[in-house]
């Protein structure tokens, strides 16, 4: 009966309302908080891996293309084959990256990252080959340490009680010299979040350094509905 169509409806609407104000009471919870401990924000993890990717994918499917598609363009302009690259995938999350580097043609990527909940998502879509589940940050992981990846990239890990800003540093140890750092964030956090307020010259003091070359630093608009995205690439030395 229309009546009861029409209250279906309702329902229905009201729910997806109600999922909708429950996943930005989560992510605000998560980002907006400035004093959240790493230790929280894994418990938030661990509780909202099983829809993370589906709730991402609601405001943009291919949010995390641009890092591959940087990855691609700069490991091609060496005339390089993406398929024969190693790549470490740092705070793979549920595996947005690797999906999309899966498309750029890369085949042989590891993830990493430490909620477990996370990675078993990861796995799911099958684009990595191996699995770290690991605290990342000042230190190198020793389940890395021995490795030497052709490409590091990360997407998302720096937030509020998320990735240190050294991690910079560590993903290039990681990395063989000649190879590909790219980290992409969101630019608001480099505003509010103290430990990343000073990106802009850590960054040029590892140029300095000798630790990397800038390759790029670009701002690209609305890659998640109004936040926008602050991408680096380096060139290890
Ligand atoms: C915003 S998600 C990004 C996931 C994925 N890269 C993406 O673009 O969808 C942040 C990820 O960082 C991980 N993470 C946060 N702090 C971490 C740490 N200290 N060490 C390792 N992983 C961490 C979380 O478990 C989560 O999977």
């Amino acid at each position: 009966m229309p009546q009861i169509d029409t209250q279906k409806n309702n329902s229905a609407e009201n729910e997806k309302i109600q999922n909708k104000e429950d996943r930005k009471k989560t992510w605000n919870a998560l980002v907006y908080n400035k004093g959240i401990k790493s230790d929280e924000v894994l418990d938030v993890y661990k509780t909202w891996a099983s829809s993370y990717q589906s709730d991402m994918d609601t405001v943009n499917p291919k949010k995390s293309e641009h890092v591959a598609q940087f990855a691609h363009d700069l490991v091609v302009a060496d005339r390089k084959n993406p398929a024969e690259l190693t790549v470490l995938d740092c705070a793979a999350g549920t595996g947005s990256v690797g999906v999309e580097l899966v498309k750029y043609g890369f085949k042989n990527i590891t993830a990493t990252d430490y909620c477990q909940e996370m990675l078993d998502k990861a796995k799911e879509r099958g684009c990595y080959k191996e699995f770290v589940c690991c605290k990342f940050g000042t230190a190198t992981p020793k389940v890395l340490y021995p490795r030497k990846f052709d490409v590091v990239v990360m997407h998302g890990g720096f937030a509020a009680g998320h990735i240190p800003l050294s991690s910079l540093h560590t993903m290039a140890r990681l990395c063989k010299k000649g190879g590909i750092v790219i980290n992409s964030m969101s630019l608001q956090y480099s505003h509010f979040v103290d430990e990343y307020m000073d990106i802009h010259p850590y960054v040029q003091e590892l140029a300095e350094t000798g630790v990397w070359k800038v390759e790029f630093t670009r701002v690209l608009d609305n890659c998640m509905a109004d936040r926008h995205a602050l991408v680096h690439g380096f060139r290890v030395l």
